[in-house]
């Protein structure tokens, strides 16, 4: 038998890629799925992107760089920052990541003595709490309201003595919400006072739709960044529509970054020069990908939201911003597992069972891909949960039957 360590017993498999491998077979089977379980847009990356990725294959000179990211990216960052957070961190600040994903691994392995406490407000992003276990970790979880908020009194009943960090992930993965200022304000306040690090993940911080505005916690301290407790974690996977690319990247008080970069040196040494001058491309000259990305998810987020609030039994919240939504599905089945299988295999819809964020009874639907699909993807849900709706539908041109108790 193999042996491994005790720690990885404790990490649980993404259960969002196990559920787009289940997709993918039935893809693979034929049948038409559509697939409301992914966490990407599906544009086309920015021509920039391209245009300096290649430049850079032409030099011929692809060789190790410098572990915290290039000089030119790093720059860019800095303008991006100043221009949505009001700040202009210096490059000391800056730290480039494989992905905002291995960002917040490197962060909290450098923030966490084993058991100090992180943070989080249920529903959570599915990967914090196995990132906070690898970093060796505890977990606290603080409940939100039915507009996915926490309250204050509550955040401040977590609080011990061991508390080392709060996750705020503001557009929310995956409920969409986006954080109040005033809610921003007293949690940096409090943060800042208390001498708890807040981790505001913003990966999704350009998806969001008017009139909300998502607010920038950085405005609500007067700290520079080196004596702050603020750090930004920000990357150009969703914006961009660039996952494949994995560039994230950190924004913190110096020991704190160079902490990261020392971990960075020995595992990856650096995300990938190449893919840095990518994502270059991207922020100097890509603005037009975000808008494109805005526009079609926007026209997909009314459509499935008014779509939905027909079906009897779901309640919801909607979304001010990313491409998810996350239904309350509980008064139609309480098991969030149960449902999305039933989803995938009767109608073809393949979605995410809100357990994964902490929160059963819920489904997380991503809208990013075409409108057509998002209209049909609404009906074959309430043909599949609504008893109401007529007994038959036609699914790539073949009747099906509603043959189940809901
Ligand atoms: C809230 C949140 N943070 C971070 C990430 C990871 O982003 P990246 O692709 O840059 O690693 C994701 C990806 O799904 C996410 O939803």
């Amino acid at each position: 038998m193999h042996k491994l360590c005790d720690l990885i017993s404790l990490i649980e498999d993404s259960p969002t890629l196990a559920l787009n491998e289940k997709a993918k077979k039935l893809q693979q089977s034929g049948a038409d799925v559509i697939n409301l379980g992914i966490g990407e847009p599906l544009n086309d990356i920015p021509n920039s992107a391209l245009k300096y990725a290649r430049r850079k294959l032409d030099t011929r000179q692809l060789k190790y760089g410098p572990v915290g990211g290039i000089q030119s990216l790093k720059t860019a960052i800095q303008e991006y920052t100043r221009i949505h957070y009001g700040i202009t961190p210096d490059l000391h600040n800056i730290t480039i990541n494989v992905g905002a994903k291995q960002a917040l691994f490197n962060l909290l392995n450098v923030l966490l003595n084993p058991g100090d406490e992180t943070i989080l407000f249920t529903p959570y992003w599915v990967s914090y709490p196995e990132i906070i276990k690898l970093a060796r970790g505890k977990i606290v979880l603080v409940d939100t309201n039915d507009k996915f908020l926490p309250d204050m009194d509550q955040v401040k009943e977590a609080i011990t003595g061991n508390t080392k960090a709060i996750i705020l992930n503001s557009p929310n993965n995956p409920t969409g919400t986006v954080y109040p200022p005033e809610l921003v304000a007293a949690l940096v306040d409090y943060c800042e006072t208390k001498k708890i690090y807040l981790i505001m993940d913003d990966i999704y911080h350009q998806l969001v739709f008017d009139p909300a505005q998502w607010v920038p916690g950085f405005v609500f301290t007067s700290k520079p960044i080196d004596k702050s407790y603020l750090i930004i974690i920000n990357g150009i996977s969703k914006t961009y529509g660039m996952t494949g690319f994995r560039i994230g990247w950190t924004i913190g008080p110096k020991p704190v970054i160079a902490a990261m970069e020392k971990i960075q040196s020995h595992s990856t040494s650096g995300a990938s020069t190449l893919l840095q001058e990518a994502a270059l491309g991207a922020l100097l000259e890509g603005e037009s990908v975000i808008q494109d990305i805005k526009q079609l998810i926007r026209t997909n987020r009314d459509i499935l939201i008014s779509e939905l609030m027909k079906i009897p039994g779901i309640k919801l919240t909607k979304p001010l911003g990313t491409f998810y939504c996350f239904p309350d599905f509980s008064g139609i089945n309480p098991d969030s597992r149960e449902l999305a299988t039933l989803l995938l295999e009767k109608a073809f819809v393949s979605t995410v069972p809100g357990i994964a964020f902490g929160k059963d009874g819920f489904l997380r639907l991503s809208y990013t891909c075409s409108t057509a699909q998002i209209i049909e993807s609404a009906a074959r849900i309430r043909w599949a949960i609504d008893p109401a709706s007529p007994n038959e539908i036609i699914i790539n041109g073949e009747k099906h039957q509603r043959d189940w108790e809901i």
